[in-house]
Formats: structure tokens, sequence, C-alpha cells
């Protein structure tokens, strides 16, 4: 099972550098990844995967306020999540999630592929179609694809998405794409063992949950009991 910790805007270099030695002390070979901060990146090497909550689709350059592929090198940082809806809510068109999907691919990183509906979206019953518009953008054979489905009104909203739903859902997106399928939205210590279960999961996008290493790490054994 894939454990991805999303940081958002939280941490400061010296509380990761603590979150990290947290992780690593008790990680064995559990596939984690945490996406930290950018300001906040370390070297060397840990028992999980650094990865990146976001890029500028160049190596380098006048990109004011971006961080460019030489960036993420130095921390060698191979994987990056593209399409997170709080990246949508600022702005990011399917045209700049295309261009960084592109590029991504190009440079043979690890896409973490971030698609969900709004809640209007979901009571009108059209989340299906909805996701379908949203997978256009890329290709969804890129062998180094993992797709994660995040409903926007079960992230951060303490409303995970029912079991039915995920599973509805991820069969679905099972028909378009090979990839590995996570969901995100609320996962907790609490609900993991129900969302480890589901068919299609392969593991979780976890926020909230993930911003306390002691309680990540909790979240994480509850799933390993179920496995
Ligand atoms: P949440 O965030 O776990 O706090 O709902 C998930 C995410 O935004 O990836």
């Amino acid at each position: 099972m894939i454990f991805m910790a999303n940081l958002k805007c939280n941490h400061t270099r010296k509380s990761f550098e603590e979150y990290a030695q947290i992780l690593d002390e008790s990680l064995k070979d559990e596939n984690v990844f945490v996406f930290p901060p950018s300001s906040a990146f370390l070297e060397g090497s840990f028992k999980f995967k650094q990865a990146a909550q976001n890029f500028y689709p160049a190596k380098n350059g006048s990109f004011t306020g971006e961080i460019g592929q030489d960036m993420l090198d130095e921390f060698d940082i191979k994987t990056v999540l593209i399409g997170h809806s709080e990246r949508r809510a600022i702005g990011e068109s399917e045209e700049q999630l295309k261009a960084k999907f592109e590029y991504a691919k190009k440079e043979g990183f690890k896409i973490v592929y971030c698609i969900g509906e709004n809640e209007e979206i979901f009571e009108k019953g059209k989340t299906k179609e909805f996701l379908k518009s949203q997978l256009e953008n890329i290709d969804l054979d890129y062998e180094n694809l993992i797709i994660a489905y995040e409903p926007i009104w079960a992230i951060g909203t303490g409303k995970t998405a029912s079991s039915e739903i995920i599973n509805d859902v991820l069969n679905y997106i099972r028909n378009f794409s090979k990839s590995s399928l996570l969901y995100g939205g609320s996962v907790n210590e609490k609900n993991i063992a129900t969302i480890s279960k589901i068919k299609n999961c392969s593991g979780v996008l976890v926020g909230t949950a993930s911003w306390d290493a002691k309680a990540f790490l909790k979240l994480i054994n509850s799933a390993k009991e179920m496995i």
C-alpha cells in the first residue's frame, strides 16, 4: 500500500527535520512519500521518498517565484503532484496542468495526478463524466502515473467519501488506466482500515492527518494491521 503525506503549507525546514527523523526511526519497508513545502526540502536519504507539491515546467529560467527542475534535482526529488484541487482553486488551468504533465513525463518523474469533483457536481450525480473530462488532458498510459481521486468536498472537511463511492469511482477510473489509484480526502487513522480494503485502491493521499509525524505513523500502522 502507498502512503502519501501532503504537508501543504505546513512545516518549516526545522520542524520538517524533526518530522523526517521521527518517520525515519520508525519506518521499515513501507511505501511512503512525503510532500513538504519546497522551502523545507532536505538533503540526504530517508526511508520515505521526498516529493514536490508543485513545480514549474522548466529546468530553470526567468519564472519569478517558481521552482524549476534544477531545484528538485538538487534534493533528488523524482515525484511530483499535479492537479491538486487547492492549486486548481488558485487558478491553475487545464492548459497549465497539461504543460506540467508533459514536462514531468518527458523528464521521467513519477506523477501523482489529482482529480476530484466539487459538492455541486457530486450532488447532481455527474461525478464520473466530470472525472473523465479531467483525465482527457493526460497520457493515461504513462508508466509512472499514479491517479489520486480526491473529491473536493472531502478534502480537509472530515467528511470522507464512503467506501461504496470510492469503490465505484476507482472501478470507473480503472476502465481508462492501469495506473495505481489512490484515494484522498479526510483519510485518518480510523477510516484507513476500511479504505485499505477497497479493491482498486493502492493507497492514500493524506493531508491533515499526516502533518504530525506520529499521527501519520499511527495511520500507516493501522493500515498495516489490515493487510
Ligand atoms: P485532507 O487533505 O486529508 O486534509 O482531507 C487531503 C489532500 O488535500 O490531499
